[in-house]
């Protein structure tokens, strides 16, 4: 029988509650909603072991779902179960040890004030993780790890570059020995050439150390080469997931085929910017009614106004939320990360 998953969430919403004059300010339309919907229903699982790639353009709800699976916000409503187990709503220091996170900016989650070495040592005392006399022996064997030598127990986190900091972070999340690391767009504030680095880094983790990672990136480029498989969301849902070829090569949401076909657009200056997308911006706060991605798809009709679709089976191991997903033209893709890269280098 397989493992159950370590990490499934069914039917997960989130609302934020405004007050009215913010929620007029912020809301598109001005049409006075004082609440939105970051989640609308998600379902997804993370399975032992594997990488699993969430993508979708800002404001989906990407951050909000991973602070729920590290537990740093609560659900306003749907399951969330841990190895099979409902999750408890307050863990226990034990709970919260094995889910772990990697934020985007490392700078900012690192306190510039403490060593590396005074903060991974703080870490290993105060969750036993070893005793007192192998703590340097234990914060040695983490930096090199990340890739980093024994000599950075002594710096501060200002006299690294961007990568070697995201390095840090990772030493610190490994340090509590998690099996599963939610990465929230770990490699976005990166240069493009240390992105391959640090995307090597978390494929190395995976491999040696058989951590089970959810990797949040806004587009899937970065993600292509490195996930498992590929979860699409837009506008709090799941609208397609696949094993990672699979979605490439028979994407059955036209979303999807929109995140895929940017690629080619990305060059060395332009890979953190928005993809080109036709329509209004999606906004929480007015989700349109019928499927929500229907005023900005190529494919939409009468039916796509009329009915929300649900995630459904379309071949093995791959659901789509498009109501038209049989009908969708072949779709091919012939540039890889990899072309695009040399191209810009
Ligand atoms: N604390 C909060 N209060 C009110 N609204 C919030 C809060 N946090 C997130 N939101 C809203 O919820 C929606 C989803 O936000 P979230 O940060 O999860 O998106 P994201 O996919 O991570 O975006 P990005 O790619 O920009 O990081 C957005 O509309 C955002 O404005
Ligand atoms: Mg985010």
């Amino acid at each position: 029988m397989m493992d159950a998953p370590v990490l499934r969430v069914a039917a997960i919403t989130k609302s934020y509650h405004l007050q009215t004059s913010l929620a007029s300010r912020l809301s598109r339309n001005e049409n006075g909603h004082t609440s939105l919907r970051a989640l609308d229903g998600v379902d997804l699982q993370l399975n032992k072991g594997e990488i699993l790639a969430l993508v979708g353009e800002s404001g989906s709800g990407k951050s909000t779902l991973a602070k729920i699976l590290v537990g740093g916000t609560t659900p306003t409503s749907g399951e969330l179960e841990y190895h099979g187990e409902p999750m408890p709503a307050h863990r226990d220091k034990d709970a919260s040890r094995r889910i772990q996170m990697v934020f985007q900016d490392p700078y900012s989650s690192l306190n510039p004030r403490i060593s590396v070495g005074a903060m991974l040592k703080e870490l290993l005392l105060l969750h036993k993780i070893v005793p007192r006399g192998e703590v340097r022996a234990e914060s040695v064997r983490l930096l090199n790890l990340v890739g980093l030598e024994e000599d950075a127990l002594q710096a501060y986190p200002s006299q690294f570059s961007g990568g070697q900091r995201q390095r840090i972070a990772i030493a610190r999340a490994l340090a509590v020995r998690p099996d599963i690391l939610i990465a929230d767009e770990p490699v976005s504030a990166l240069d493009v050439s240390v992105q391959a680095t640090i995307l090597d880094l978390f494929a190395s983790l995976q491999r040696e150390l058989g951590l089970s990672i959810l990797f949040v990136a806004h587009n899937l480029a970065v993600v292509q080469h490195l996930s498992q498989r590929v979860a699409v969301m837009y506008l709090g849902r799941i609208v397609e997931v696949a094993e990672t070829s699979e979605l490439f090569s028979n994407p059955r949401h036209p979303y999807t085929r929109a995140l895929i076909d940017s690629i080619p657009r990305m060059t060395a200056e332009s890979v953190n910017e928005e993809f080109v997308l036709e329509g209004e911006p999606p906004s929480p706060f007015n989700v349109p009614a019928g499927c929500r991605f229907n005023p900005r798809c190529p494919y939409a009709k009468d039916v796509c106004r009329a009915t929300d679709p649900g995630l459904e089976p379309v071949a093995a191991g791959h659901q789509s939320a498009c109501i038209r997903a049989a009908e969708l033209p072949d779709h091919s893709i012939a540039l890889s990360i990899s072309a695009t890269r040399k191209a810009t280098a």
